[in-house]
């Protein structure tokens, strides 16, 4: 296997890469390079539902995460469809977000494996590397986020983007977290807000929490080096490192369908930096 970088910062494609059958050694070197570019993009993969939940306990804790949008009586809960009609009034995961990061221990790895595209082309998935974002803020507001914690409310993409409500008796967390967290894996400082979920920075007044909680938002959404936009086609899967990263769906192809499966693995718990 060998990689081809999509940018200089996130994001490769892993080229001569058969998921299907991985062993120990071919595992160890994903995980490695995952925590390096945060991003693998992976052509031409034959997978089925059992393949694909394999690659995602190869990451975090093992376990597999239940989504609360998985519709229920679904036979396996274990993936998330993510499903865009001509009928959608929205897109799962359009807007800037780090999934489920309202939980105590998240997500710590997705793998999106799409199934079928837009005919029109488009619907791209964008990424942006939050250890990077970290590292270009400037010197005294990198200093502040160290003293700053923020509350991820698991409500917030209902109301949103979804513009409904959460349903009755669903299950959904709201913590707070510090800003800047250690990876779990590589130790390294990561910029752990996001717009999906974030609904208030603690401790300080509300005006000022409303201000910084958007200086630092505007300074991850338009920190462009630290993105990536991958382009899709139908058997490809998409591994991300989801508390190094955030990401947004382009919903730009409305009629068209587009649908892919995502499993998800439970990382640990978060601790400061
Ligand atoms: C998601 O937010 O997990 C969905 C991303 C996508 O559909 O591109």
């Amino acid at each position: 296997m060998e990689l081809n970088h999509l940018t200089p910062l996130i994001g490769s494609e892993v080229l001569g890469a058969d998921l299907s059958s991985l062993d120990d050694i071919k595992a160890g070197w994903i995980r490695k390079q995952l925590i390096e570019r945060q991003v693998l993009v992976f052509r031409d993969q034959q997978l089925n539902r059992e393949q694909h939940k394999a690659v995602a306990r190869l990451f975090g804790t093992g376990k597999l995460h239940v989504h609360a949008l998985v519709p229920a009586g679904q036979e396996d809960p274990e993936y998330a469809p993510i499903r865009t009609t001509p009928d959608s009034n929205y897109a799962i995961g359009e807007g800037w977000h780090t999934d489920v990061s309202c939980d105590p221990a998240p997500i710590a790895a997705s793998a999106l494996y799409m199934r079928e595209m837009p005919e029109i082309g488009g619907g791209d998935t964008m990424f942006a590397s939050m250890t990077e974002c970290y590292k270009r803020l400037s010197d005294p507001l990198r200093d502040l986020a160290h003293r700053l914690t923020a509350l991820h409310d698991g409500a917030k993409p209902w109301r949103d983007v979804y513009a409904i409500d959460p349903p009755a008796g669903m299950p959904y967390n709201r913590t707070v977290h510090p800003l800047v967290i250690a990876h779990p894996d590589s130790g390294l400082p990561v910029l752990w807000l996001n717009r999906g979920f974030v609904t208030r920075i603690e401790g300080v007044t509300p005006l000022e929490g409303r201000h910084l909680l958007e200086l630092y938002l505007n300074h991850i959404e338009t920190c462009l080096p630290a993105q990536v936009r991958v382009k899709w086609a139908p058997d490809t899967l998409v591994l991300w490192d989801n508390v190094a990263t955030q990401h947004h769906a382009v919903w730009d192809y409305h009629p068209y369908s587009r649908y892919a499966e995502r499993v998800s693995v439970i990382g640990s718990e978060l601790r400061a930096a």
